[in-house]
């Protein structure tokens, strides 16, 4: 396997957690790059079920090297309480199987806290975010008064640096937001004993992963969330604070980007949003219930009902060419079984032009109108179909008019949770 890049090509939650646990099998090192525990991957085994949020999706696969790199936001007890969760299920997770960057950015409770009360203070204009202290991290990451997994290991420094930076959010929050400022010295030792337990898993991740890659071991990039939550590509903003596609990686996992040699997108065959945000081809309607009934289609981090609408051409060929994809992946294509009809829209009209690109110009997307084409639906059920040619002829066709629009060859096509529910895109 070349050095593979996996991310998402619509608004998240496209089954990325469930290609890259496959994927893992023919992998040596496993990296996060981006996000934090806003993500929420399942994996499927038999009837076990596992959705992970910080930890690499390929640590059910014993011997492998799962890597959470610098770029990612670290919330300890979050990490901690994954890697005990995992533990208990007989899943051995150490520090030779997993690795935390020293200089990855830490989540503390006052991130979270001031997550969730910006999120009240805008109002109307929330986010929608899932409260996990992503946003706060990364903006005291990039204002440069943000704690790294490094600085919580040095004990005195922590102190010095945490104290400073309460006391700023501590004024934030009492001031501005009315609510109990946070006691200092109680979070202090609080995290400082947190430091403790992450001590064994901490390393310069960076310099495993390119030395990995130098040994000729195989390395697969996990990307969280979805190209169109992209801090810069994405629908700002209404998107997370991240860059989640191969975009992400040279920075958040310190590898160089000429090092990556394959890339490749998820998307479903209908799409889903969670939190607020544009989403043309949205059907806020029976249809789109019908689809989050059949695809069950609630948040896995926070349980929130998906808004669920029709495949986007427009949205994955953008996707796709951002990070430049060699080719992509179709996911939950079972999930449209029994539908009379099958829609996906491939141009939008804005101000009376049709057009293909995705309106990057448009800050709002106001006034954009997708243009549907529709397709014959199909009543079989196909999850247990394990070569193309078996898929109803209608589920190919509608498969190939996806392919046609967003002009990258599909490589594999999923046709349920679980690890064997896949179709290699064939004749
Ligand atoms: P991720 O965030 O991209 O890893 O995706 P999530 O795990 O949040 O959401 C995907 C959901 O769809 C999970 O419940 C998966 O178990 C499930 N899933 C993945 N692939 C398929 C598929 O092909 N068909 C169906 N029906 N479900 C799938
Ligand atoms: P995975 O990796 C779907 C969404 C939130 C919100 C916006 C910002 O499972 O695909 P944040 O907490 O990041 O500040 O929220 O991004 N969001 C996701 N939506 N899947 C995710 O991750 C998401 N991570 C964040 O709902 O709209
Ligand atoms: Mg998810």
């Amino acid at each position: 396997m070349p050095t593979t890049s996996v991310f998402g090509a619509q608004w998240g939650d496209e089954g990325k957690g469930k290609l890259i646990d496959l994927l893992a099998r023919d992998a040596d090192v496993i990296v996060r790059y981006q996000g934090g525990a806003n993500a929420g991957h399942t994996v499927v085994v038999g009837s076990e079920k596992y959705v992970l949020h910080l930890i690499p999706s390929g640590i059910l696969h014993p011997g492998k090297v799962n890597v959470i790199a610098n770029g990612v936001a670290v919330d300890p007890l979050k990490f901690l309480e994954e890697v005990e969760g995992l533990r208990a299920r007989g899943v051995r997770v150490d520090g030779n199987g997993l690795k935390l960057s020293a200089t990855a950015h830490v989540i503390f409770e006052h991130h979270r806290l001031i997550d969730q009360l910006s999120e009240r203070w805008r109002g109307e204009g929330r986010i929608g975010t899932t409260g996990r202290g992503i946003g706060p991290c990364y903006a005291d990451k990039a204002a440069r008064t943000g704690l790294r997994v490094a600085d919580l290991l040095d004990n005195s420094y922590c102190r010095t640096r945490l104290r400073a930076a309460l006391a700023e959010k501590n004024a934030l929050i009492e001031r501005v937001h009315g609510e109990r400022p946070l006691d200092l010295e109680g979070q202090l030792d609080r995290y400082t004993a947190l430091a403790e337990r992450l001590r064994p898993f901490v390393g310069d991740t960076g310099a495993l992963v390119r030395a990995a890659a130098k040994a000729g071991k195989r390395i697969l990039f996990e990307g969280a969330q979805g190209a169109m939550l992209d801090i810069d590509g994405g629908t700002y903003p209404f998107v997370t604070s991240s860059n989640t596609g191969a975009n992400g990686i040279a920075a958040g996992a310190s590898f160089p980007a000429r090092g990556i040699e394959r890339v490749i997108g998820i998307a479903k065959a209908y799409c889903t949003r969670v939190g607020e945000g544009p989403f043309p081809t949205e059907q806020d309607n029976p249809t789109g219930e019908r689809i989050r009934k059949q695809g069950n289609e609630y948040g896995s981090t926070t349980g929130r009902p998906r808004r669920c609408g029709w495949f986007d051409a427009v949205a994955v060929r953008y996707a796709l060419e951002l990070s430049g994809a060699d080719g992509w992946i179709v996911t939950n294509l079972d999930v449209l079984s029994g539908f009379p009809s099958v829609q996906a829209a491939a141009r939008y009209r804005h101000e009376g032009q049709e057009r293909r690109d995705w309106p990057a110009e448009l800050p709002r997307l106001d006034g954009v109108e997708p243009l549907y084409q529709s397709f014959p639906g199909w009543t079989e059920d196909i999850t247990r179909v394990r070569k193309y040619a078996d898929l109803p002829a209608a589920a190919r066709n509608y498969v190939e008019a996806l392919e046609r629009e967003v002009g990258a060859p599909i490589l594999m096509l999923s046709v349920g949770p679980e690890r064997e529910q896949v179709i290699p895109r064939g004749p």
